[in-house]
This record gives structure tokens, sequence and C-alpha cells, in this order.
């Protein structure tokens, strides 16, 4: 994005707020014109002195007393309305760049998986609170600065070509060198800045990914590695940041040094127009209030598009995940799913992940309240199948119906509401074991809560925890076991109630003896739903309705188990090898 294009990005984020920025914009400038008003009353105050000569001093003290009067007038009415303005444009930045992050953060969890699994979350948070920061930054100086420099830039200069020509014409030219010496650094170190953004992304990346696998650092003594690979990514940032900071520091040292001779030749002019008659003293005081006005916001001006400059990166990454789609996009009109039959069927349906055939060509048909078996070598594409089934992805052909509706028809949430899934991970948040509970139905009444978790076998243990049900389980569930993790799983399926439910190794991380007694409940869970279970152990899945054998993507087997059990094919060999 280009820099205007950016610029006038980050002030649309205030459009939510149209009226009051508009109303805040007017203020400033307002406040704005009234930085005029001084050099011109200097200059007249002056004037008023130096003719002190031919009038009493009845007259000078009267017409000074009015000037300074007026003067001190606008500068305190000035002082205020500025203070309220600044009040209000304050408020407003707060309250859009929380905004702005509520928008960021609502829409990277809509993103697909398959744009998670491609962009570290450590990546993600970085460009949230950068971009909501330098957002906030900019708004605050729009209308702190920004626009009462902007205004000066077009006041004053044509003001002083006004006043005085020839001198005008020298701040012109001043203005023409600051503008070309800031484009062309710009020009020259924007590839070079852009770099320094991506290893400063690359640093959040890696620090959020070794922070989340502090376990795996310690127990392979990796800690010093890391701590290096760390250093020379930082390595890199300085080296590319170097650079562009000469750059700049070139830039300011030439502005600077442009400003100081402008205010020599403005005065040597001026003395020259002086002794020809052509200007008063009053007329040069006051154009050299003008001409240090101006370069103060020349200067100013060239901060902010310094500024911006270095923000440029992190903001073009802001906007370019806001403008992520999703691949899973819901159709415009798409419709509300009440709660299903569990109905399933899959035609033709095939998925790669980029190159990778994961699934080709799957084909089955599930009447309501089945249990279906997938069986098959590990990566034979059990669990993309079912993720094709809540729609983590959407098949590249064919497609996957419920109660005879394409699920690419229906709102994503109205789907989903109808699929519990319990993975052989169950992921936690770090919160209590009733509010990781309470995912899948936030209303869950204690006795529900209690009730599920009864019969998932997970009360037990949960009352023997230091809190019970209100203890607060580690990042991702760290403070469980597996076991229990896989618990909790099962009894915030049950408590979701959906009619279509997925058990993708749902039991595998349970001893035989817990095994045992959550298999009870999950057979009472599955009662009347349409279920598919993921199950290495076959022991079990014997009373399934329904069994599908994956290999390689494919289906290569299916049918009712105890017809494939004794048809000879891969199941019973399957079945023969398990014992
Ligand atoms: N997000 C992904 N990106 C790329 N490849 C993937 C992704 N997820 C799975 N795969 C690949 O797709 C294939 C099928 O994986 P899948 O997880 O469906 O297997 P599975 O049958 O569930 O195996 P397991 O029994 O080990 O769970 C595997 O080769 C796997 O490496
Ligand atoms: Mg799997």
């Amino acid at each position: 994005m280009s820099f205007f294009t950016l610029y006038s990005r980050v002030l649309g984020q205030l459009k939510p707020e149209r009226t009051l920025a508009i109303i805040l914009t007017l203020a400033n400038l307002g406040v704005a014109g009234l930085q005029f008003v001084e050099p011109i009353m200097f200059g007249k105050v002056v004037d008023t002195l130096s003719s002190a000569a031919r009038h009493t001093a009845e007259e000078v003290w009267h017409e000074s007393f009015h000037l300074l009067g007026l003067w001190a007038v606008i500068g305190v009415g000035g002082i205020l309305a500025n203070v309220l303005v600044a009040l209000h444009s304050d408020r407003m930045a707060h309250r859009r760049k929380l905004a702005a992050m509520a928008q960021y953060f609502e829409h990277v969890l809509e993103l697909p998986l398959a744009y998670h699994l491609d962009t570290h979350s450590g990546r993600l948070i970085k460009i949230m609170l950068q971009g909501a920061d330098n957002m906030f930054g900019i708004w605050l100086s729009f209308f702190r600065e920004h626009l009462s420099t902007f205004i000066a830039l077009i006041v004053l200069l044509p003001m002083s070509m006004f006043m005085n020509w020839r001198l005008g014409l020298v701040l012109i030219v001043l203005l023409v060198v600051f503008a070309v010496l800031s484009i062309l650094v710009m020009m020259r170190t924007e590839g070079a800045q852009r770099e320094v953004q991506e290893f400063h992304s690359e640093l959040a990346e890696r620090a959020g990914d070794a922070l989340g696998n502090v376990g795996l650092i310690q127990s392979f003594v990796r800690l010093a590695l890391e701590v290096q690979q760390l250093g020379q990514v930082m390595g890199k940032v300085l080296a590319a940041q170097y650079p562009v900071l000469t750059w700049w520091a070139m830039v300011t040292v030439l502005t600077r040094a442009a400003s100081t001779l402008t205010v020599i030749t403005i005065f040597t002019l001026g003395t020259w127009l002086f002794l020809h008659g052509q200007t008063s003293v009053g007329e040069i005081v006051s154009f050299m209030g003008f001409a240090n006005l101006l370069i103060g916001r020349l200067q100013q001006a060239m901060g902010f598009a310094n500024t911006l400059f270095f923000q440029q990166p992190g903001l073009n990454d802001f906007f370019s995940v806001l403008d992520a789609k999703s691949a899973v996009a819901e159709k415009p009109g798409a419709t509300e799913l009440g709660r299903v039959q569990g109905h399933v069927t899959f035609e033709n349906v095939s998925l790669s992940y980029g190159d990778k055939q994961a699934v080709t060509g799957l084909n089955f048909d599930i009447a309501p309240g089945s249990m279906v078996a997938l069986v098959g070598t590990t990566g034979a594409g059990k669990s993309t199948a079912m993720a094709l089934l809540h729609r983590l992805w959407d098949p590249q052909t064919g497609r996957v119906t419920i109660d005879g509706l394409d699920i690419r028809d229906v709102t994503l949430s109205s789907l989903r509401r109808n699929i519990g899934v319990v993975f052989q991970e169950s992921t936690m948040f770090y919160r209590t074991i009733a509010e990781n509970l309470q995912v899948g139905h936030p209303d869950a009444t204690e006795a529900e809560l209690i009730e599920a978790a009864t019969l998932a076998e997970a009360h037990e243990f949960i009352m023997a925890q230091p809190n019970g049900y209100q203890t607060l389980v580690g990042e991702r569930g760290r403070t469980l076991s597996g076991g229990e993790r896989q618990r909790i799983g099962i009894a915030r399926a049950l408590l979701k109630n959906p009619p279509i439910l997925i058990l993708d190794e749902a039991t595998s991380a349970l001893d035989s003896v817990t095994e045992a007694k959550v298999q009870k409940a999950l057979s009472a869970l599955m009662k009347g739903r349409t279920t598919f279970v993921i199950a290495h152990r076959l022991s079990t899945i014997r009373d399934a309705d329904w069994v599908l054998v994956m290999d390689k993507g494919r289906i290569i087997e299916q049918g009712r188990y105890d017809d494939l059990a004794k048809a000879g094919g891969a199941f019973t060999g399957l079945l023969n090898r398990a014992g």
C-alpha cells in the first residue's frame, strides 16, 4: 500500500465515529488558525514601538494595551479550545484503538484453520498489538499536530508570498528541498524497512513458539541454542535497521542546514530590502516569525513522514491480515441449519493440502443415528474426512451433505452447532474447569456440568482438584493429565448435545479400566445421534453399524461390521492382526 493510501486507510478506521471525527477536525482547524495571529500581533506591537518617537507616551500605551489585551484573549482562548479538542480526540483515539483490536481479533478467529496453520499465533498477536498502537499514535498526532501543520503549510506559504514575495520565494525553495529529500530517502530505504519489519515478526514468532514449548526446550536442553537463535534474528534486525537510520540522519542534517541557510538568507535579503526602502523592520520581524513557524512545521511534517515511514510495514501487515479472506467463506444468503436428523453423505469428495492429496473420491451415505467406524493406518485421511464434515476445509471436488443440504449452503455457525467433536488432544482455555466445560453450552447450570462430568467419568478427578470446578487449568490445560483432558473434552461434547458427533481417538489416552467406563458413557451419548468414531483400538468399535476402511486417502472397503468381519478383506485382516 502506498504512503497516502495507507495514511487514509488509518484515518478511515475512525469512520464509525465519523461525525465526532469531523467536528474535531473542524475544531482543530479553527484552533490551528489562531497560530497565525501571533506573528501578526508581534509585528504590530513592534511597529507601534518603533513609531513611538512620533507619538505621545499615552498614545503608545493606549495602542500597546489594546494590542496586548487582544493578544492575551486570543492566546488564552486558544489554549482552552485546544485542551478541549485534544481531550476529546484522545478519548476517541483510545476507543478506536480498542475497537480496531476487537475487529482484528474477531476477524483472525474467523479465518480458516488453514490460515492459522501457516501463520504463527505469536506473529498474529504482534501484528495486532503493534498495528493498533501505531494507528493510535497516528490518530493522536493527526488531531494534535498533523492538521495544524497542514493548515500552517497551506496558509503560511501564500500569506508570506502576499506579505513579501521576494522573501516568500526563499521559503518555497526550502519547502521543495524538504519534500525532495524526504521522498528520495523514503524511496531509498523502503525495502530495507520492510525487511526490518519481517525480522521483527520473525522475532515475535520465535519467542512465542519457544514460550509455547518450554517443556520441549527444557527436556531437550535447548535453552542456550534457542537464546542464541533469537540473538541471531536480533542481529539481522539491527543489520537491516542501521543503514535506514543512517539515511534518515543524513536527511535530518541536510534539512536542518537548509533551514539555517534560509533564516540567514531572509535576514540578508530583508536588510537589503529595508535599505532600499521596500520593507519595514516590523514586516521583517513578522516575516521572521512566519519563517520560523514554517520551518518548525516543515520539520514536524518530516517527522510525521518519518514516523509513518517506519510504521508503514507494520501497518501494512495489520491491514493485510484484516483483508485476508476466509477460505471457507459463507455464501451470501446462506441458510440457518436447524437441528438436523443426521443423514450424512459424502459424494465423490476429494481434498489436497497444497500439492499433497489427502483424501480422494470419498463416497458414503450414513443413515441418521448410525454409528460409523473409520479405520485405517495412520495418515490414511480419517481426520481429514471429518474435518471436511465440519467444514474446516472445503473439498476441491464433490460435496458433503447433511439431511440432503450441501453444507456450503448453510451458515458455518449453524453447521458447527450441529456437530460435536472430541479429539485425541482436547484443547483447553487458560480458564477454570467449569468454563472449559461450558464452551459449547455457555448457559449450562452447575447441575448440568456435574451430570455431564459424571457421565464422562470426570467428576471424581475434578472434585479432587484444589478448587473443584473452579480450578484454573494451565495454559492449554497443561496442569491436567492427557486422560483428564480427554474426559473433559467428552463432557464438553455431552453438554453441547449435538445430533452429529465425531470422536477422533477420543479415548486413546485412557487406561483400559477408565476407557471401559467412559465407553459406557459414550454409548449412552451416541444413542439417537449420527456418530463417527475413529479408533485404532478395534475393540471400541464393536457396536458400529457401518465401517469405512481407509487407506492412502481412499475408502478401500465399506459395509456392515459383521459382513466386513467375515468378508476376508482388509477389515478382516485388521481384526485378525488385532487379535
Ligand atoms: N494441515 C495439513 N497440511 C498438510 N498436510 C496435512 C494436514 N493435515 C493432514 N495432512 C496430511 O494428510 C494426510 C492425512 O492426514 P489425516 O490426519 O487425515 O490422517 P489420519 O488418518 O487421521 O491419521 P491418524 O490415524 O494418524 O490420525 C497425512 O499424510 C497428513 O500428513
Ligand atoms: Mg487422525
